[in-house]
């Protein structure tokens, strides 16, 4: 079976997801699966060839273009060279039919909120993951939000409006937010992952800065209270519309405050000395020590918000727990979990290779 996995992309979880689909990519059985790397690079322009498979080579995008540029010299017989426009080796319609299933891990913007599945479905290729409303609606934390409300699921309050609307008319908007949700309160740009442009805002002053900040990353924004004696759980579900199962809950540590980008990823991979351990480096505890009767609650939940959503493949559901109310609140779930939340799946068994043949065969049921 021909897998092209799919990555990079125009998010602002680009580096995350070279990191993740690498990670997939040395965990797919090469005895069953024959792999193509495909990277879609910040413009936008798609590659293929061995040299995405060396994490070196990311740390100097700029090198890896000019690579990819002398492989597309060509001399014409009178000895000239002929450098060709657009670097190779591109990855274009003719690769595409080489292709029996297509793996995609790019979280964010036009990874994993639909668009890149709308287009394999317009390509009749087979994909992992899930299609094109349920990345849709789990990318948006409205959405997503509206959707687990309406299906009696929980989730916390919110008060939702575009930029546009808030710079209008930012008195009503700011009456309407205090008026419903205390102070602390958290500000999200509604659909973004890895915490990006994510604060908290603890007064009138703070609110205003942390929507200027949200609005930098997207039209629509969110505000949400702050649990303020919280623990955050997260589980991974694996399955599709007929059958789903749930992995090992993990708690992650140091969340008084909410983990950051940099928290995530830049600084936390810094320190272990290497991108590659970016997804890893977080500090949490596996299994999450919040009792067997909050842990089947969890997992409940989470397979619950999976199916009610329509989701296919692998999604980590990540849950506020407020201690003092002893609730749990399906916070979001992520259809492309960073490393595929393989790490919640070994713990009962399940080994990383074992989670992509699994997601592979699920895709060409
Ligand atoms: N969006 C990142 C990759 C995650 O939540 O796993
Ligand atoms: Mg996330």
């Amino acid at each position: 079976t021909r897998v092209a996995v799919i990555f990079g992309g125009v998010s602002v979880e680009h580096e995350v997801s070279v990191i993740s689909a690498l990670q997939a990519i040395q965990n797919m059985d090469e005895s069953k699966y024959e792999i193509t790397p495909v990277y879609i690079a910040k413009d936008r322009v798609w590659y293929t060839g061995d040299n995405l498979l060396d994490i070196e080579n990311y740390k100097d995008l700029k090198k890896l273009f000019q690579e990819a540029q002398k492989m597309s010299m060509q001399r014409t017989t009178d000895g000239r060279v002929i450098i060709n426009k657009e670097p190779r080796p591109r990855f274009g319609k003719a690769e595409i039919a080489e292709i029996d299933v297509a793996f995609p891990v790019i979280h964010g913007t036009f990874g994993e909120d639909g668009v890149l599945q709308g287009y394999l479905e317009l390509l009749n290729l087979p994909y992992v993951g899930c299609d094109v409303m349920s990345s849709g609606s789990g990318m948006d934390k409205v959405q997503m939000k509206r959707i687990y409300r309406d299906a009696g699921l929980p989730v916390l309050d919110f008060v939702t409006f575009y930029s546009t609307q808030w710079n209008e008319e930012t008195s009503v908007w700011l009456e309407r937010i205090e008026s419903s949700i205390p102070y602390p309160v958290i500000v999200k740009p509604a659909n973004l992952g890895s915490s990006v442009g994510i604060s908290k805002a603890a007064d009138r002053e703070e609110l205003e800065e942390a929507i200027d900040l949200a609005q930098r990353f997207a039209q629509k924004i969110v505000v949400e209270p702050m649990v303020q004696n919280m623990t955050e759980v997260n589980c991974s579900v694996v399955g599709d519309t007929e059958h789903v199962e749930s992995s090992v809950c993990e708690q992650v540590l140091g969340t008084d405050e909410f983990l950051s980008y940099e928290d995530k990823y830049a600084g936390s991979s810094s320190k272990n000395g290497g991108a590659s351990k970016g997804m890893e480096s977080t500090n949490r505890i596996i299994p999450a020590e919040i009792g067997d009767k909050m842990t089947a609650e969890v997992k409940r939940l989470a397979e619950e918000s999976f199916r009610t959503l329509g989701a296919s493949g692998v999604s980590r559901i990540d849950f506020i727990i407020d201690n003092d109310q002893e609730k749990v609140y399906i916070n979001e779930i992520n259809t492309i979990p960073g490393s595929l939340s393989f790490y919640l799946w070994e713990p009962a068994g399940k080994s990383y290779r074992q989670l992509t043949d699994q997601l592979i065969q699920l895709a060409l049921k």
